[in-house]
């Protein structure tokens, strides 16, 4: 799905992310599980990923990468319209964990709700916030992906628990004054016949966890790993180009892409069919492991940081996840 990108532009004032204290190596994993360092590191490209402390909630995370957010914009927490967090973690089923991160911000005139779609959440939210800022709706919005992922990993299931990692990536958008950068173009899918690729099966009201089920780790993250693979490479290509094209773009005109960070094979899938070469991908997968939501948002927020981009430069920014969903968008900085 695509809209028409024609509306008042929009811009990403600025970015923040925060990442829990605490490491877990592949070191450390190898103690856990039936696995090696030379395994994770050669099939996914991770070699650690942060781990949330006890008490640590999703909200938490959300809270301080949005306060560096916000710093960073110069915007008081009070003048936030709009607070939009994208996670499959949240702190309660209800209410949303945007919620507890208003109050925690004292962001007490945001409107606040979460989003569910996975690792294409963030740009999901960006989507949705950039609309309502175009129709003038609000006049500013904090959109955050956050995840603490460690709470829903079976820590016995090798082929899942070595790919996941907590932690929080936060922007803000608001109208953009003359000569400011914008986003140009976006595009969002969902492929609702692959829910059963990847998912938590238990927890929800389709299957709640009971006295009688408890034992069988309902709750945890389920993943045909080979099969989101391949839909992962195919759809991210199609969205980027998608994007890429409709903000009147090619290849050679892109200063960074910043993929998803599931696996360092399949971001090299797809900087090899965008034929932008390896130096303009963005990958910090190494550090971090695949953090659904939080993922692009805090990747954003690092090659900000690293003056990987400019002003003028153009990026984009693709995602692909849980649902199937994905998304894409093409933002001239
Ligand atoms: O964020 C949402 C999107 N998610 C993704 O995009 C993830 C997409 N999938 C992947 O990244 C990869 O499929 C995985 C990293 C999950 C798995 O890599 P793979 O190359 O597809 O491996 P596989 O599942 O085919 O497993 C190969 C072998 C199996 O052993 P056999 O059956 O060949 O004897 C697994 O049991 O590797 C074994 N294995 C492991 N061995 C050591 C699986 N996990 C591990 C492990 N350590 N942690």
């Amino acid at each position: 799905m695509s809209g028409t990108e024609s509306q008042m532009p929009v811009t990403i004032a600025g970015t923040g992310s925060y990442l829990p204290e605490k490491i877990l190596t592949n070191a450390d994993l190898e103690s856990l599980v039936d696995t090696t360092d030379e395994w994770i590191t050669s099939r996914t490209g991770i070699k650690a990923r942060h781990m949330a402390a006890p008490g640590e909630h999703t909200s938490h995370m959300a809270t301080k990468a949005a306060e560096r957010a916000l710093q960073q914009v110069g915007l008081a927490a009070e003048d936030v319209e709009l607070i939009i967090v994208a996670t499959i973690t949240p702190d309660t089923l209800t209410p949303a964990t945007a919620c507890y991160v208003q109050q925690n911000l004292g962001a007490h005139r945001a409107v606040a709700f979460d989003i569910s779609a996975a690792c294409s959440g963030f740009l999901y939210a960006m989507k949705i916030s950039k609309r309502l800022i175009s129709d003038g709706a609000f006049k500013n919005a904090l959109i955050i992906g956050a995840e603490k992922l460690s709470s829903f990993i079976n820590w016995e299931d090798r082929t899942t628990c070595v790919l996941f990692g907590d932690g929080a990536g936060a922007a803000v958008l608001r109208k953009a004054e003359e000569g400011e950068g914008h986003i140009l173009a976006t595009d969002i899918g969902t492929d609702g016949a692959q829910t059963h690729l990847l998912n938590i099966p238990g927890g929800g009201s389709a299957c709640p966890i009971t006295i009688q089920n408890a034992d069988q780790r309902l709750a945890t993250l389920a993943m045909l790993g080979k099969e989101v693979f391949k839909h992962a490479v195919t759809r991210m290509r199609d969205s980027a180009n998608t994007v890429i094209a409709r903000a009147g773009l090619t290849a050679a005109d892109i200063k960074l892409v910043i993929p998803h960070q599931a696996n360092l094979r399949i971001i090299d899938a797809i900087a090899d069919r965008l034929a932008v070469p390896n130096d303009r991908v963005f990958v910090n997968l190494h550090k971090y492991g695949n953090t659904s939501a939080a993922a692009i948002a805090i990747a954003l927020d690092e090659a900000h940081r690293e003056k990987r981009f400019e002003h003028g430069d153009h990026i984009i920014l693709v995602a692909f996840g849980a649902g199937l969903t994905w998304a894409a968008a093409a933002v001239r900085w």
